[in-house]
């Protein structure tokens, strides 16, 4: 066995990935490539909560597909699949399901929260964290990398293996998440959490005009430009801090409180930083839109890679629930 941890996460492959995503996730698990054993797919099942377009979501699970390669995935380095391609994923789910208790799920804030949003509240958004669980279980993971919205899922994951394991003997590993505290949350252009369903999104990959439009809307106070701002209070800062070195953090800390700014200037200045921050990748990304079977092809090997460990663990999990009859 490896001597290296096993390092898990998905995304949903619902709309344009963003900065939030970048900052809360994507950046992290890239790193991760080099140090440990990573594992890094896109949930297209979990997108069907809330896509009913047969074209969206395949347009969109490709686009993710890109987003990734482009910020450097290595596919050779790493685990990087379609979550729908690993169908021993979604038997894990049913088995799992008869060992969740329906209050672990009635109290889950996102469900709630999405059906606050107007989501429909179907089987399939309520029973969401089971199949998130059968995700980060099947792969024995150790850590799961997430931004702090979803913490309480991987603590669902987490009882979920305890009450098997109690069940049914030793058999997941107990996984636990991993959030980075000064990016648990990254505001949007309202100030509220950055998300894809908020319509308050930078996108990574946006075209020049939509992202210089997009920063130039974020969200300031009517502070008048001679009077000292809080910058701990500003979202544009805490959005400027993400790409600013620590001088320049300091500097515009100092301006806000005790010099003459106008957050135009800032917003402007911020524009800049981004288009350069990920100006390699927008290049990466165009070789890949130019060859979507490429992609394609690189998804399908990942999954083929990922399916013989999932593979193995329902093998053990059929046996210890005695799904395996013929085997007496
Ligand atoms: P969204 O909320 O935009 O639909 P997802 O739910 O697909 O995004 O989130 C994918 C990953 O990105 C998760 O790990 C999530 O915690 C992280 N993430 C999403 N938005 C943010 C944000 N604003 N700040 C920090 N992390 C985020
Ligand atoms: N629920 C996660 C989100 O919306 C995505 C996800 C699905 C996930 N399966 C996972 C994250 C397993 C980490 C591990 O962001």
């Amino acid at each position: 066995m490896s001597e290296k941890k096993r390092i898990l996460s998905g995304i949903q492959p619902s709309g344009r990935l963003h900065l939030g995503n970048y900052f809360g996730m994507m950046k992290r698990m890239i790193e991760y490539q080099d140090k440990e054993d990573l594992f890094c797919f896109l949930v297209n099942y979990h997108a069907l909560t809330t896509i009913s377009n047969g074209n969206k979501l395949r347009k969109e699970t490709l686009s993710a597909a890109m987003d990734f390669l482009a910020l450097g995935i290595d596919p050779e380095k790493s685990y990087f699949w379609v979550q729908s391609d690993i169908p021993e994923v979604t038997e894990l789910t049913w088995i799992l399901s008869n060992v969740t208790p329906l209050g672990l799920l009635e109290r889950c804030h996102s469900y709630k929260d999405k059906v606050a949003r107007g989501i429909s509240p179907s089987h399939g958004l309520f029973a969401y964290p089971v199949l998130m669980a059968a995700d980060i279980l099947i792969f024995q993971s150790n850590i799961v990398p997430v931004g702090k919205d979803q913490k309480q899922h991987v603590e669902v994951a987490r009882d979920i293996a305890i009450k098997f394991n109690n069940t049914y003997g030793d058999t997941f590993v107990i996984p636990e998440e991993e959030i980075q505290q000064d990016l648990a949350t990254v505001p949007g252009l309202d100030g509220q959490k950055m998300a894809k369903s908020y319509d308050n999104t930078v996108e990574i990959f946006a075209d020049e005009k939509t992202m210089k439009q997009k920063v130039m809307s974020i969200v300031t106070d009517s502070t008048p430009v001679d009077q000292p701002k809080n910058p701990e209070t500003c979202n544009l800062f805490a959005i400027y801090k993400l790409f600013a070195n620590e001088d320049q953090v300091k500097e515009l800390d100092d301006k806000y409180r005790n010099k003459p700014l106008k957050y135009s200037e800032i917003k402007k200045e911020l524009f800049g930083m981004i288009w350069e921050y990920f100006a390699e990748a927008r290049q990466e990304r165009k070789k890949y839109e130019n060859s979507p079977g490429d992609v394609i092809n690189i998804l399908k090997k990942g999954a083929g890679k990922a399916r013989k460990i999932a593979g193995n663990t329902l093998q053990q999990i059929l046996k210890a629930v005695g799904l395996n009859y013929f085997d007496f």
